[in-house]
């Protein structure tokens, strides 16, 4: 039986969010276990949490350079150690982690510049060491059916990408009123310049990109404020040009009510297009040019081999946010095995890595200019 993979945690104490999700798709394939944490900026409520997760007293740490050193010195130390604090730790946090020979799962933005990103990517490239970034919604049986479809030619050459997150927890200034998530959110200091554009136009992007198998070269980005006073922005448009002529169009607000957590992706190309929507996950459609459109459901026979390896239940039975999750879970855990014994682990669909973080925060900080400078045109690459 291959050995379980001991884990250390940064961020996601009580009352935080996506620590908690992390936590469960750890769990949901049994290949991980979560032993060591510093768990909060307060020393207190690392300890709690600590207590509340089942974490052994001594292995409960006030900071992530303590957990650093006090792992280091166990025969069963952590392998590898999963970031979920807000966004400015991330690449110092992951850098320590890279210096004390661990395995990285980061959540995203990487970083809070792309100076700071870049560094890290030469940090993590000359480590040798695995680094994944959570772009949830690549984890999804459907999204990697979407991919395999396009790669196979099914829409022929893609002509344009349409993307929208869209979400209404911020249409009114909840940052003031006690809302944690959201006062870091709105913190240059604490999320970055970005806002909406960092924290889920880089998730649009990503899913566009992974879907599309395209590199956009080229965007126009307008961001802009709905919320009066708030430091980043929380609205973003943003044009893209492809190297092949396709066009694309991304949409990221966290002010447009009425939408909770939309993330909705459309390819069209030459014989047909697809669209996806992560609020009903278990759902692809296929419109085939001057065919009737389709539903494709999770679960279904004749799905591509990606989306096979990554369903768990027969169709009927939802799966959604916690599973696509525990897809990058199983994914980052298959990696680590093969590392463990120096074999080249290249599953088909294998978990976002610092690459993938490193493109991302290029997508945030060339919109950032962009927009600053009144809309203009700026390469990519
Ligand atoms: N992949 C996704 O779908 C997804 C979803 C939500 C959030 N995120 C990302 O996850 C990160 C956390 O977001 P969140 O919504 O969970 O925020 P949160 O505010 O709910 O949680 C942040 C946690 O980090 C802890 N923390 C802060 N400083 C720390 C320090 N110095 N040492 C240890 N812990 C510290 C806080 O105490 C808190 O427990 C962000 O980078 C965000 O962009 C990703």
């Amino acid at each position: 039986m291959t050995e379980i993979i001991r884990i250390g945690m940064v961020g996601g104490g009580e009352g935080a969010f996506i620590g908690a999700v992390h936590r469960m798709a750890a769990r949901l394939d049994g290949q991980f276990r979560l032993v060591a944490g510093a768990f909060s900026s307060d020393a207190q409520r690392a300890r709690a949490s600590a207590t509340t997760l089942g974490i052994e007293p001594a292995r409960a740490y006030a900071d992530w350079q303590a957990m650093l050193d006090g792992e280091a010195r166990r025969a069963d130390g952590i392998e590898a150690v999963v970031i979920v604090t807000p966004n400015h730790l991330h690449a110092r946090v992951a850098r320590d982690c890279l210096s004390a020979g661990l395995h990285v799962l980061c959540d995203k933005p990487l970083a809070t510049t792309l100076d700071e990103a870049c560094a890290l990517a030469q940090i993590a490239r000359a480590s040798q060491r695995l680094f994944g970034v959570t772009y949830t919604y690549c984890g999804y049986a459907l999204v990697r059916h979407a991919r395999a479809l396009v790669a196979a030619g099914e829409i022929g050459e893609i002509r344009s990408v349409q993307v929208r997150y869209a979400q209404d927890w911020l249409s009114t200034p909840v940052e003031m009123s006690g809302n944690k998530q959201a006062a870091w959110r709105s913190d240059p200091q604490q999320a970055g310049d970005g806002g909406a554009i960092a924290d889920i136009g880089t998730h649009a992007y990503h899913l566009a990109r992974f879907v599309s198998g395209l590199d956009a070269q080229a965007l126009l980005a307008d961001l802009s404020n709905a919320v009066p006073g708030r430091r980043v922005d929380d609205n973003a448009h943003v044009l893209l040009r492809y190297a092949n002529g396709a066009r694309g169009m991304l949409w990221a607000s966290q002010t447009a009510p009425g939408n909770a957590n939309n993330l909705e992706l459309a390819v069209y190309g030459s014989r047909g297009g697809l669209s996806w929507r992560q609020e009903v996950p278990d759902e692809l459609w296929l419109a085939p040019l001057g065919d009737h459109p389709r539903v494709i459901r999770r679960g279904a026979t004749g799905l591509s081999d990606a989306a096979r390896a990554v369903t768990r239940v027969p169709m009927g039975h939802p799966e959604g946010y916690l599973e696509a999750f525990a897809n990058l879970y199983a994914d980052f855990a298959a990696a680590i095995h093969a590392h463990r014994t120096g074999e080249s682990c290249t599953p088909a669909n294998t978990f976002p890595t610092i690459e993938d973080g490193l493109d991302g925060m290029r997508f945030i900080q060339t919109a950032l200019t962009s927009s600053r400078e009144g809309g203009v045109w700026m390469p990519l690459r």
